[in-house]
C-alpha cells in the first residue's frame, strides 16, 4: 500500500467517526474539506451543492471561489451531468473549465449521490499539473460515499 493510499484510509476512518456523531450534511462537508485540505495541502478543497438547476458553493478551504455553476458547465457541472468523477491533469486543456483562480493547474471532481441523484460535488484543485490519479479517485469516491450514498 502506498503512503497516499494509507493517508486516504486514515481519512476514511476519521470522516466515518465524525459522521457517526453528526448527520448534518453541511457540517460533515465542512469537516471533510478541512480533513482533506490539511492532509494533502491542496490549493482549494470544497463542495458545491446542487440547488435547483445550479451548483452553489458549499463548505470549502482555500481562496474565495465562484459561487454558482450551471448544470454541464466547467469541470464541476460536467461531473454532475455525467454522474462520474472527472480528473483533469491540465485545466487549460479542459474545454469550458471555469477558472476561479489562475493558480489552479489540475483538478478532480467527485459527485456525491443520494437516492441515485447527484446532490453535490467535491472539487479539489491543485496548483501543480497532473496532481490527481486513480488512488485519489478511489480514495475520494470512498469518502464521498460517507457523505452521500456509497456507490
Ligand atoms: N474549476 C471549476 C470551478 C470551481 S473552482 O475551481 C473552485 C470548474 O471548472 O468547474
Amino acid at each position: 500500500m502506498t503512503d497516499k493510499q494509507k493517508q486516504y484510509e486514515l481519512l476514511y476512518k476519521q470522516l466515518l467517526a465524525l459522521a457517526e456523531g453528526e448527520s448534518d450534511e453541511v457540517a460533515l462537508m465542512a469537516n471533510a474539506a478541512a480533513l482533506l485540505h490539511d492532509a494533502f495541502h491542496f490549493w482549494w478543497t470544497g463542495f458545491y451543492r446542487v440547488v435547483g438547476e445550479e451548483l452553489v458553493l458549499g463548505p470549502f478551504q482555500g481562496p474565495v471561489a465562484c459561487t454558482r455553476i450551471p448544470f454541464g458547465r466547467g469541470v464541476c457541472g460536467t461531473a454532475w451531468k455525467m454522474r462520474q468523477t472527472i480528473i483533469v491533469p491540465d485545466v487549460e486543456q479542459f474545454p469550458g473549465h471555469i477558472a476561479c483562480s489562475s493558480a489552479s493547474r489540475s483538478e478532480i471532481v467527485v459527485p456525491l449521490f443520494r437516492d441515485d441523484r447527484v446532490v453535490a460535488v467535491l472539487d479539489i484543485d491543485s496548483e501543480h499539473l497532473a496532481t490527481f490519479d486513480e488512488t485519489d479517485r478511489v480514495g475520494l469516491e470512498k469518502l464521498a460515499g460517507i457523505l452521500g450514498d456509497s456507490k
